[in-house]
């Protein structure tokens, strides 16, 4: 059989294992200890979010078992095999090892057994069964014992507990070492990615104080388009016509929002307006955007090596890029004095360069940028700053998670210019609430606010796009300038 040591008796030598399943299994431990659940038996969906707990017993077998699976197969040989050549070979050299072993256990022990076993040694051990399901978009692990996920905009916690802290720390380590990272008391933050593209943290102990913190943006295989935020509610049809339009005549777009409010999702919707014949150029920390035309440029940051050296900052990739030819700059998040550098390119030929930024509201997103700039050691006169924010930013789209746990888009504003020494903002679309449903859901409407022909007209006429703005603006109910609907009701 592929990848055994041999064929000789299976033998459980405690202790002997390799380091790479030291990783994944939990040591046998005195028996007080294995009381602990070692690992997360299967809680898919549909199941419910509570993890069943096995016995003493299950748990004292299953560390005897896999001591034996360790002792007898080659890790090396066996990490070559693809994912279900692999489960095979350990599902064979497990049904050898409870026959040898006389270990009595029902069919669907059995099973359970065996799919506990191939997580730890092939994935990510109690975590597997959350990372296979589609309906979790963030999965926080709070040390070893504490487990949360959010599902449909709710966070709940659930019964998935690692062996112990070391255990999980393996499992983090072994998230961070497939992009040649380490996480560890020396470099104890961590970003990273899984092969799924999802967006990992680590925050190691001691800088964490109750275990290793590891949280996982998961990564939607089936990605949301502009179609699928308006069946959700995020945004009416008109106000997903006028993006359409604001993304097709190139316009320069900030997204606004804050933590996991939806602003990358909201981007790689926007980037959807892009022709295919644009060469597009992305900058991200971590690779989120899922952009389906084909002329794209995909670049992401570097953080420092264990030296302190060799760190590429997003403000590197943004000025590289401006000599990549690009036709569009997309940056992922602009949090620092990367801002200046984008809005150069705003303002200098790449129209409809788009980025996303943290802030509460639009007029927060414009401050931001402010400070951002300023903090970047520019040296320029805050009235400067602004009128190049003014000149260059067209739209801020603003993404919200709201208190029932939906996300939406609550403003589509407009940068219009400079009074004085303020940049002038212009509401075109707002998100209004107008109460709670007896499921305690938020009722509301995305409202236009009469704005009939917004700064970015003419660039509409020029792109022939006028006819579905003014269509979409009028179609969407009026609300005066402080968001109550004029006219009948
Ligand atoms: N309109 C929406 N309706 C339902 N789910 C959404 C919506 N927008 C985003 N999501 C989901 O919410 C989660 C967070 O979205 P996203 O990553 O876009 O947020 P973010 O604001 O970029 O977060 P962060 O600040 O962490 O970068 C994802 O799982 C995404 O699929
Ligand atoms: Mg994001």
């Amino acid at each position: 059989m592929f990848g055994r040591r041999s064929n000789s008796e299976v033998q459980t030598r405690p202790g002997a294992a390799p380091a790479a399943a030291a990783a994944a299994v939990k040591a046998p431990e005195p028996k007080a200890a294995t009381a602990k659940p070692s690992s997360a038996p299967a809680a898919r969906p549909p199941e419910p979010v509570q993890q069943r707990r096995h016995s003493e017993e299950y748990y004292d077998v299953k560390t005897t078992v896999f001591n034996a699976l360790i002792d007898t197969i080659d890790l090396t040989q066996l990490a070559k095999l693809d994912g279900q050549a692999a489960r095979e070979e350990i599902r064979d050299i497990v049904g050898e090892i409870i026959q040898v072993k006389n270990v009595v256990m029902s069919i669907s022990e059995q099973e359970e057994l065996l799919e506990d076993i191939c997580n730890d040694v092939l994935g990510y051990g109690p975590l597997e069964p959350l990372l296979a399901r589609d309906d979790i978009a963030d999965i926080m692990v709070n040390g070893a014992n504490t487990t949360y996920i959010e599902v449909s905009g709710k966070v709940q916690k659930t019964g998935v507990h690692f062996a112990d802290n070391q255990q999980l720390m393996n499992i983090c380590q072994r998230i961070v070492s497939q992009v040649g990272r380490r996480v560890d008391e020396a470099s104890p933050i961590c970003d990273a990615r899984l092969p799924d593209g999802s967006r990992v943290n680590v925050i190691a102990p001691p800088l964490a104080i109750d275990g290793p913190a590891l949280t996982i943006r998961k990564f939607k295989k089936d990605r949301l388009t502009l179609d699928q935020l308006q069946r959700y509610g995020s945004i009416s049809e008109q106000a997903k016509a006028v993006l359409q339009v604001i993304g097709r005549v190139r316009c320069n777009i900030l997204i606004s929002g804050g933590t996991g409010s939806g602003k990358t999702t909201l981007l790689n919707c926007m980037t959807s307006c892009i022709e295919n014949d644009e060469r597009i150029i992305t900058c991200e920390d971590s690779a989120e955007l899922q952009l389906q035309q084909p002329h794209v440029v995909r670049l992401e940051t570097r953080p420092p090596n264990l030296e302190g050296e060799g760190e590429i900052t997003m403000r590197d990739l943004v000025k590289n890029c401006l000599r990549m030819r690009p036709e569009r700059i997309i940056v992922g998040e602009v949090r620092g004095p990367e801002a200046f550098d984008l809005l150069q390119a705003m303002n200098t030929g790449h129209d409809g360069s788009m980025g996303t930024l943290h802030a509460n509201s639009p007029r927060e997103a414009i401050s931001r940028l402010e400070s951002m700039i300023m903090m970047g050691g520019y040296n320029l006169p805050v009235r400067t700053i602004r009128e190049m924010v003014a000149g260059s930013i067209d739209i801020i789209i603003q993404a919200s998670r709201l208190r029932d746990g939906s996300r939406k888009v609550t403003h589509i504003t407009e940068v219009v210019g400079m009074e004085g020494d303020t940049v002038t903002l212009q509401n075109l679309i707002v998100f209004e609430i107008t109460g709670d449903d007896p499921n305690g859901r938020l009722v509301g409407r995305h409202r236009s606010t009469g704005i009939a022909r917004p700064a970015f007209w003419e660039r509409a006429q020029y792109y022939k796009e006028e006819g579905r703005l003014a269509e979409a603006l009028s179609a969407a109910e009026l609300v005066d300038a402080n968001g109550n609907p004029l006219g009948d009701n």
